[in-house]
């Protein structure tokens, strides 16, 4: 029981690699806030670990507003005590060639992508510093790290996440915070399934470019997570880890 029980949130914990690190975090002996825009998807998702005998707790919680993120963290620290692990993993994607794409949905994937986890981590580092201790791990990409064609904003977004989880480790270090970067490679996700509606060739070329020839599964990603949660990683920060299967070695 690496993490247990520590208090993890789980941003966008309904979704597909959400589900995948609020069910190992669960496994690890955690105390999992399950926190997502969708209401109904985080009770589902709750009821979906339940049948497996994994406790968590849903949270309706949108991360670009930063009263709704205040409030849900008010929500997980009455029923679950203050979090010691934050992850941001909620992301959207919206996917068009960069010329034809619309300033609003820069705003949207902005707002979400990158604000998303600057409003989750201000919210939590007072009590992480009071306390001297934390883990924050930011969900980023491979788009933030190499590029995507279709995904312009998007890899802005990630890239700026990159850069700052880099400052703000140097910034909490010394409070006992470590901040770290997972940079996912193409995984079976619903986002995944959108990038491939855009090119529908793109499935098969993917598994093919990958050197261990297999598109990523969320329980890839939820893996590293944990590791970077628990005890064994404390001297690592201010790190940027890809989970793709070797398809960008950056
Ligand atoms: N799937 C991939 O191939 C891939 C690759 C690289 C990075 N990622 C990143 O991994 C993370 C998880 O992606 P996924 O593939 O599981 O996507 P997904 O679409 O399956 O899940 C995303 C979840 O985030 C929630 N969400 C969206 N906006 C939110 C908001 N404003 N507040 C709270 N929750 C919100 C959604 O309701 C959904 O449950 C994202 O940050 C994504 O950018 C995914």
């Amino acid at each position: 029981m690496t993490l247990a029980n520590r208090v993890v949130m789980v941003t966008g914990g309904a979704g597909g690699i959400g589900t995948g690190i609020c069910r190992a975090a669960a496994h690890a002996g955690a105390k999992v806030a399950v926190c997502d825009l969708d209401r109904d998807a985080a009770e589902l998702t709750r009821a979906k670990l339940a049948a497996d005998g994994l406790a968590t707790t849903p949270v309706k919680l949108d991360v670009s507003d930063p009263a709704s993120v205040a409030f849900g963290i008010g929500e997980i620290e009455a029923a679950l005590g203050p979090v010691d692990v934050l992850v941001n993993n909620a992301g959207i994607d919206i996917i068009s060639l960069f010329v034809d794409s619309d300033p609003d949905d820069w705003d949207r994937l902005i707002a979400v992508n990158l604000k998303g986890p600057l409003h989750c981590c201000r919210a939590v580092l007072d009590s992480m510093t009071e306390r001297g201790a934390g883990r924050i791990i930011n969900i980023a990409s491979d788009a933030g790290r190499v590029g995507s064609s279709g995904e312009a904003v998007y890899s802005a977004t990630k890239g700026g996440v990159i850069a700052f989880t880099k400052t703000l480790a140097r910034e909490v270090a010394r409070s006992g915070i470590t901040v770290n970067c997972v940079c996912p490679g193409p995984t079976d996700t619903k986002l995944l399934a959108q990038v491939e509606a855009f090119d529908p060739k793109l499935h098969g070329a993917l598994a093919r470019a990958i050197p261990l020839k297999r598109l990523g599964q969320p329980e890839d990603i939820a893996g590293l997570v944990v590791f970077l949660a628990g005890d064994s990683a404390s001297f690592i920060t201010g790190q940027t880890i890809s989970v793709s299967g070797g398809l960008t070695m950056a």
